[in-house]
């Protein structure tokens, strides 16, 4: 068993680089160039353009905006805008999502494909299940979902899924979020001109903001695309560039929305149109995945995933893709003009990411069996117009097991669990194994990756440091992505483990690094963290856990870390959020929630000491538990 190491990855992107070069592709390693240095007012965050007075940008002879705004309204104002276009961004998809569970028919494009968890959520929020047809049911529950986003009094139903405690420290500190659509406005209302410029104002609400993604739209999404297309289970796939077939039609999702790529994926394995593949002269059609909807798609069907946040380009540089089809979020602009080099057909689905230089293939849910069946034919007519000479794919995959749900990890502990003195069906195996210090703790990584960080570096070293020092991960988004194509998910990896983890990974017959999804999917990881609570009666902030972002680049992130850390779970990010040019900010997110939450972010950008921070924090964890 061998890793595939980052300089592999990196002589394989040499090389796609240098076709482009002969076709005059522009790629993001250049722009990323000629971007830097970047902004010093931007990157500290204390240029404020939210009126029309401005721009102000703070400096030591300027210290306040025109308004008089001082650099910790300014930074902080910043701050909470970009949670709220996270919040937003992530809440969004989960409103599609119940809309499409609203759109399920038994005859229909969309199913219930696990009623059991439809009828569990809605036991949960108090809907009579009873002698109610299963359709009926998911129209209700879809109907309730949607009505999350705007509902008049109360805070978010999902909040009852969080220990006692949590949810008396939300309440306490006012954070527990009400309407989601709610929580976004609020935080654009606040950071307007003239509201608010104080500090603790500004980050109580960020945190709000983030909670209502994280316990109400991403759990949503979450929640009802289990139900729409099944609650994942362990399943085998592979990942990296090497998963394209030179001989096949290969078609490419990318995004995060799993309703299109489910039907991309329903459609690519019909009969019918893998006849047709092979007409127009292909032995096949296989389907790959970039980001997240290559998460969604990879957790339930075993898909294999091409690549990443920043190998969005590289698929199309293969020169074997005949169709990239993206739904939201996440996606290069650059697709466009790049697609245009090759014959590839950058498609674009949704009203809501439209870009120049696209085919729009319009996504309904009520139309989704032919979009996709049009948009499957498009790529498979496509094969003919490759250019042979263009075509390298590189040779690189590695093998995954991917599909690591709450439900089925529980249901993997079962295997580790002693049925004489464990209760089954619990996390009790897994509090067991870290109480015992078989395993010192788990860390949670997530997010994208960020050209100010070698891509994928600090990914995959944090994990091997973590797993060699018997830290369990669990991964999603990008994260999730850059481990499998490395083959820490491959279930040899156990080989690097430190002893205790080596054993567990043996026993229950899983990877060191458990792969839980999409970034939507960090959601899972809040529930994991709640059963963990409640079934070891500590807090959240006791848990020996903490959540690690260190190559993160989007609105969406800082939103999910807001969420983790007013969950009570400590979060390290190897990229500064733009709050350098305000200490009162950076105070505040760094020590300052902790005496609201129970917890705090630690930026570091030096990856080997942001690996040394997270095992000190959950050494110090244990040390304050007694074990
Ligand atoms: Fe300048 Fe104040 Fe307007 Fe911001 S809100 S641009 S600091 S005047
Ligand atoms: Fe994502």
């Amino acid at each position: 068993f061998k890793l595939t190491t980052v300089e592999e990855f990196e002589a394989a992107t040499e090389k796609l680089l240098e076709t482009g070069k002969k076709v005059g592709a522009d790629a993001w390693q250049y722009r990323a160039a000629k971007q830097t240095p970047h902004c010093k007012f931007g990157e500290q965050g204390v240029c404020c353009r939210i009126c029309a007075m401005g721009p102000c940008r703070i400096t030591p002879k300027a210290p306040r905006g025109i308004c008089g705004c001082d650099v910790h309204g300014i930074v902080g104002r910043n701050y909470l805008k970009f949670t709220a276009g996270g919040a937003a961004t992530h809440s969004d998809h989960g409103r599609e999502i119940c809309h499409t569970l609203y759109c399920a028919k038994p005859e229909g494009p969309y199913k219930v494909k696990d009623p059991e968890k439809l009828i569990r959520i809605a036991k949960e929020w108090g809907v009579e299940t009873e002698g109610k047809d299963i359709y009926d049911l998911a129209h209700e529950m879809a109907y309730l979902g949607m009505s999350e986003y705007g509902k008049v009094f109360g805070t978010q139903n999902f909040l009852k899924r969080a220990p006692q405690h949590t949810q008396e420290i939300w309440e306490r500190e006012e954070i527990a979020p009400r309407a989601i659509d709610r929580e976004v406005s609020c935080s654009l209302h606040m950071s307007h001109m003239g509201c608010s410029s104080l500090p603790e104002a500004l980050i109580r609400q960020s945190l709000r903001a983030g909670l209502s993604d994280g316990w109400g739209g991403s759990m949503a999404g979450t929640e009802f695309s289990d139900v729409l297309f099944g609650t994942p289970k362990p399943i085998e796939t592979e990942a990296n560039l090497g998963v394209m077939v030179a001989e096949n039609v290969n078609i490419v999702v990318h995004g995060h929305d799993p309703s299109l790529s489910e039907m991309i994926c329903e459609y690519a394995d019909d009969p019918e149109m893998i006849a047709y593949a092979k007409e127009m002269g292909a032995k096949g059609i296989t389907v790959s995945g970039v980001c997240c909807t290559s998460n969604e798609v990879a957790m339930r069907r075993g898909i294999p995933m091409a690549g990443n946040f920043l190998q969005q380009e590289n698929v199309v540089l293969t020169g074997a893709c005949e169709a990239i089809v993206v739904d939201v979020q996440c996606i290069f602009p650059a697709l466009g003009p790049l697609s245009k080099c090759f014959h590839t057909k950058f498609v674009t689905t949704s009203p809501i990411a439209q870009m120049p230089d696209a085919e729009y293939i319009r996504f309904n849910a009520e139309t989704a069996g032919e979009n996709a069946k049009a948009i499957v034919k498009m790529a498979i007519e496509n094969f003919k117009n490759r250019k042979p000479e263009l075509v390298h794919i590189p040779d690189m995959k590695q093998k995954a097991t991917v599909g690591y749900s709450v439900e089925a990890i529980v249901k993997t502990l079962d295997g580790v669990a002693n049925s004489q003195v464990d209760e089954m069906g619990t996390t009790k195996p897994l509090l067991e194994c870290i109480t015992s210090g078989v395993i010192r703790g788990a860390v949670a990584m997530v997010g994208c990756n960020n050209p100010k960080v070698r891509p994928d570096t600090a990914h995959i070293e944090l994990m091997k440091k973590m797993i060699a020092n018997d830290i369990i991960i669990i991964a999603s988004g990008c994260s999730a992505q850059a481990a499998a194509r490395a083959g820490l998910m491959d279930k040899e990896a156990k080989e690097l483990c430190g002893a205790g983890l080596k054993r567990v990974c043996e026993l229950a017959d899983i990877p060191p690094v458990l792969h839980m999804g999409s970034c939507v999917d960090i959601s899972r990881m809040m529930i994991l963290a709640a059963e963990l609570a409640k079934d070891s009666g500590l807090n959240i902030s006791q848990l020996p856990v903490v959540g690690c972002a260190p190559e993160w680049m989007s609105e969406k992130a800082v939103s999910i870390g807001n969420y983790v850390v007013a969950t009570g779970i400590d979060t390290f990010l190897g990229v500064d959020p733009y709050v350098s040019g305000s200490d009162q900010i950076a105070q505040l997110l760094t020590e300052g929630v902790r005496d609201w939450v129970e917890a705090a972010y630690t930026v570091e950008k030096d990856i080997d000491k942001l690996g040394d921070a997270m095992i000190a924090r959950i050494e110090e964890k244990r040390t304050a538990l007694g074990i």
